[in-house]
C-alpha cells in the first residue's frame, strides 16, 4: 500500500520529544511516586465563571454546529481583546476561531507555505513546530538564539538565515521554552528584517499573559507590521483551559479567507458551548487569572534561587511563560541523559532540551506546575544529582 509523503515527513517529529514524559507517567500508572516537572499544564485552577458558562450554554442547547469562521460571539470577543491590548481596531472578521493555538498554527501554516518555502524558527523552539512546518512541505530552517543573549532572536542572525526562499518567521513570545519575551523595539527591528525580506510573521502568543516584568508586544500590534503579522493564542494557558480547545488565528483581513478555509476544509466549526465560554473568558476581568499570573512569577523566582549558586546547573529568570531553562553542561551529560538519569535515580520528570532544537542541547526545560514544596524538593534533587555529577568529573 502507498501513503501520502506527509507521514514520511512527519516520521520521528512526534512523541519520541515527550519519551521521559510519557516512560514517566507510564511509571506513575504502576505506583511510583514521581514530580512532574515535564508538560506545560497548569495545576491552578480556571475560572468559576467561565466553567458556568460552558455549562449553562451546554444546557441551553448551543450544541448544534457553529459558523465555520467561528461563533460571533467568541470572534467578537477575541477581536475585543485583541484591540484592547493594543490599542489598535481588530475586526472580527479577521479571526478565525480554531482548536487551540496547535490548529491555528497548522491552518496559518498551511494557508502560507508549501513545498520549496523556507520557515526560519528562533532556536530553542516549541516541540511541536518541526512538524507543523514539515507538514505543509516547507523546509525547517532555525536561527541560532544564545543563552549569553537570554535566548533573544537577534536580527543579524535572522538575516542570515533568509534566503530567497524563505516565507516565514515563526516567533514566539513568550518563549516556550526559553521564557523570552522580546520588547517592542525588537519586535520593531526583526519586523524591519521581514519588511525587507517581504516575509510573514506569525506569532504563537499562547503565554501572551503569563508575563513577569517584561511588558508583552505582538508584531499584531504593530502599526507597520499588521499587514504581514498573524496573532496565534488561545484560553489553554491563561485561562488553564487546554481541554476547552479554543483558540484563534487574527489575520490581516485579506488573510482571514484563505485561512477559513483551511479551518472549515479541517473540522468546519467548533462547539458553541465552548465559545460562549470563550466570551466569557476574554470580555470580563477574572481574579483566577491574575493569581495565575502572579504563582507562575512567584514559582519561577523561587526555582530561580533554588538552584542559584550551583556550579553545576545554572538556571536565569524567565521573563514570562511558564517554564525555567536548566543548564546541566557542567555537568558532562546531554540534556537527554541528564533528564532520563533524573527520572530514574531521583524520581523527577523533566523534558530534554534536545526536544526544543539543537540550542537546547545540554538544557533540561523545567515547568512551574507543582506547588512550592513539590517545586523545591524537585529542585533539592536536580541539583544535588547535578553536583554529584560535576564532582565526579
Ligand atoms: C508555545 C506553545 N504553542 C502552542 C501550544 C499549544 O497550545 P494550545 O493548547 O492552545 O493548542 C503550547 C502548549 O504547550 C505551547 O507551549
Amino acid at each position: 500500500m502507498r501513503y501520502a509523503s506527509i507521514s514520511d515527513r512527519l516520521d520521528g517529529l512526534g512523541s519520541h520529544k515527550w519519551a521521559v514524559h510519557v516512560a514517566g507517567r507510564q511509571r506513575a500508572h504502576a505506583g511510583e511516586e514521581l514530580i512532574f516537572l515535564s508538560i506545560g499544564e497548569p495545576d491552578l485552577p480556571p475560572p468559576a465563571a467561565v466553567l458556568e458558562q460552558a455549562a449553562a450554554s451546554l444546557f441551553a442547547g448551543r450544541t448544534r454546529y457553529a459558523d465555520g469562521q467561528g461563533e460571533p460571539v467568541a470572534r467578537r470577543a477575541i477581536a475585543g481583546h485583541l484591540s484592547r491590548r493594543s490599542g489598535l481596531d481588530v475586526d472580527q472578521h479577521q479571526i478565525v476561531y480554531t482548536a487551540g493555538t496547535q490548529q491555528g498554527l497548522f491552518v496559518v501554516m498551511a494557508t502560507l507555505v508549501e513545498a520549496g518555502d523556507e520557515v526560519v524558527v528562533p532556536d530553542p523552539y516549541y516541540a511541536t513546530y518541526e512538524s507543523v512546518v514539515a507538514s505543509t512541505g516547507a523546509s525547517f530552517v532555525p536561527v541560532p538564539t544564545l543563552p549569553e543573549d537570554d535566548f533573544h532572536l537577534r536580527p543579524e542572525a535572522l538575516e542570515a538565515a533568509i534566503t530567497p526562499r524563505t516565507r516565514v518567521l515563526l516567533l514566539n513570545t513568550p518563549s516556550n521554552p526559553t521564557g523570552a519575551v522580546l520588547s517592542p523595539d525588537e519586535i520593531d527591528a526583526i519586523g524591519e528584517v521581514c519588511e525587507r525580506h517581504d516575509l510573514w510573521i506569525v506569532c504563537d502568543e499562547v503565554y501572551a499573559d503569563l508575563t513577569f516584568e517584561a511588558h508583552f508586544c505582538s508584531p499584531f500590534d504593530r502599526p507597520q507590521l499588521r499587514h504581514r503579522a498573524i496573532s496565534v493564542a488561545s484560553i489553554s494557558k491563561s485561562h488553564a483551559l487546554p481541554g476547552f480547545r479554543a483558540g484563534w488565528a487574527a489575520c490581516p483581513p485579506e488573510v482571514t479567507p484563505r485561512v477559513t478555509a483551511v479551518a472549515e476544509a479541517m473540522n468546519f466549526g467548533s462547539q458553541p458551548f465552548i465559545a460562549d465560554a470563550v466570551a466569557v473568558a476574554l470580555n470580563q476581568e477574572h481574579a483566577e487569572v491574575v493569581t495565575m499570573k502572579r504563582t507562575f512569577h512567584e514559582r519561577a523566582s523561587a526555582m530561580v534561587r533554588a538552584l542559584a549558586g550551583s556550579e553545576a546547573v545554572k538556571v536565569h529568570m524567565p521573563e514570562g511563560g511558564m517554564f525555567v531553562m536548566a543548564d546541566i553542561r557542567p555537568t558532562g551529560l546531554s540534556g537527554e541523559e541528564f533528564a532520563w538519569k533524573l527520572l530514574d535515580e531521583r524520581h523527577v520528570v523533566v523534558m530534554p532540551g534536545e526536544s526544543f532544537g539543537s540550542r537546547g542541547a545540554g538544557h533540561i526545560r523545567l515547568a512551574l506546575t507543582v506547588d512550592t514544596d513539590a517545586m523545591d524538593e524537585a529542585c533539592h534533587r536536580i541539583r544535588s544529582l547535578a553536583e554529584e555529577l560535576h564532582a565526579a568529573r
